[in-house]
């Protein structure tokens, strides 16, 4: 029996290179592995919950398909779909919620991130715990501001995507841990709720690496669309090299063996992720002997980044202007993935006792 690979990213906007080293780059390596059926898709309905503009939505489902496509992804060899194509997924999602407490979505960091930027609350430190805070503003009248109920049930939602499928491996980036670990949980929950050994719990996957964070560009944080400091896999290579020499960084080493500043890690951090073993070792030596120059640590880093987004961008146009091609993949996807779906939805409406009459 091969072990099912799932996973899916949301169509906010671009992919970019997070995406990429998180994410899709290991897309591509399991769907070469022939112990593998993997599934890919485009998450819509999670994008859905914040509330996009309808024809960016539309755009960028589109974009993302000719993207995971121009990155690798064969669908003869990958069921590539869209999520809303699957309409047992949000079937499976009202049964689960039957099990899920409001109390551990609202504790999940994603969510309560989220919670306060629609509040508009701003924590006061990293440390700081204003669970209290963003709870009482969501349940209290006072305010006209709003946290949709999809943003509390995202994981639900996401942890449906990965059960419908019965899926063992889901390779996501580190931040998605919490969603997979809330998924593990809810699958033993059904299981033990009903006495049934039906769900599986999946696991993360990464080739055996820690799952990866990749920074920023601007010296703290993660790449990400809404931070502006991320390098898109369709950026030119100018465009490319702009953005990775305007990094930041620091002064520069003084004292031989002198610990790395954060914006200077981070530069260390994506030259692991895109470069080989000699290149970092060279620019860590000069570091730590005070001989490096900031240019050329850059240098290698754009170029490291050109190797892998250069053959994406050159591809992804064509597949993107082919209206027929991509149609028949989503629709070749969809008829697989609702294959497995369905069956898995008729044993839970069983197991949870909606039978014929
Ligand atoms: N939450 C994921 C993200 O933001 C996207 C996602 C939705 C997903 N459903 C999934 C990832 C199922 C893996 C499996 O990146």
């Amino acid at each position: 029996m091969k072990k099912i690979v799932l996973s899916g990213i949301r169509p906010t906007g671009q992919l970019h290179l997070g995406n990429y080293l998180g994410a899709l780059g290991n897309f591509v390596k399991m769907q070469q592995e022939d112990n593998y059926d993997s599934y890919f898709f485009i998450a819509d309905l999670h994008a859905l919950t914040t509330n996009p503009d309808p024809e960016a939505l539309h755009h960028n489902v589109r974009h993302i398909l000719a993207e995971y496509i121009a990155a690798g992804l064969d669908p003869e060899r990958s069921t590539l779909f869209v999520q809303s194509d699957v309409p047992e997924i949000p079937q499976l999602y009202l049964l689960l919620n039957m099990h899920v407490g409001i109390g551990e979505l609202m504790r999940t960091a994603a969510f309560k991130d989220k919670a306060r930027k629609c509040l508009g609350i701003t924590p006061a430190s990293e440390a700081e715990n204003d669970d209290e805070d963003v709870a009482r503003e969501i349940i209290g009248a006072n305010s006209n501001k709003r946290v949709n109920a999809g943003l509390l049930t995202y994981p639900t939602l996401m942890a449906v995507d990965i059960l419908i499928q019965r899926a063992d491996f889901v390779p996501v980036g580190k931040d998605q841990e919490q969603h997979l670990e809330l998924t593990r949980r809810f699958a033993r929950r059904f299981n033990s709720f009903y006495k049934v050994d039906y769900f599986k719990e999946p696991a993360n996957f990464n080739f055996g690496r820690e799952p990866v964070k990749v920074p920023g560009l601007d010296g703290s944080g993660k790449m990400g669309k809404s931070e502006g400091n991320c390098i898109y896999l369709v950026d030119d290579e100018k465009t490319i090299r702009k953005k990775v020499m305007r990094a930041v960084t620091d002064a520069g080493p003084t004292e031989p063996g002198q610990p790395m500043a954060e914006p200077v890690r981070n530069l260390f951090t994506i030259l692991k992720l895109v470069s080989t073993p000699d290149v970092v070792e060279h620019f860590t030596q000069a570091y730590n002997d005070c001989s490096i120059r900031y240019g050329d640590l850059k240098k290698a880093i754009a170029e490291g980044i050109l190797a892998i987004t250069t053959p994406i961008r050159q591809r992804v146009a064509d597949i993107e202007a082919n209206d027929d091609y991509l149609a028949r993949v989503v629709r070749q996807g969809a008829e697989r993935a609702r294959e497995r779906a369905a069956a898995t939805l008729s044993d839970v409406r069983r197991i949870m006792g909606i039978r014929e009459l």
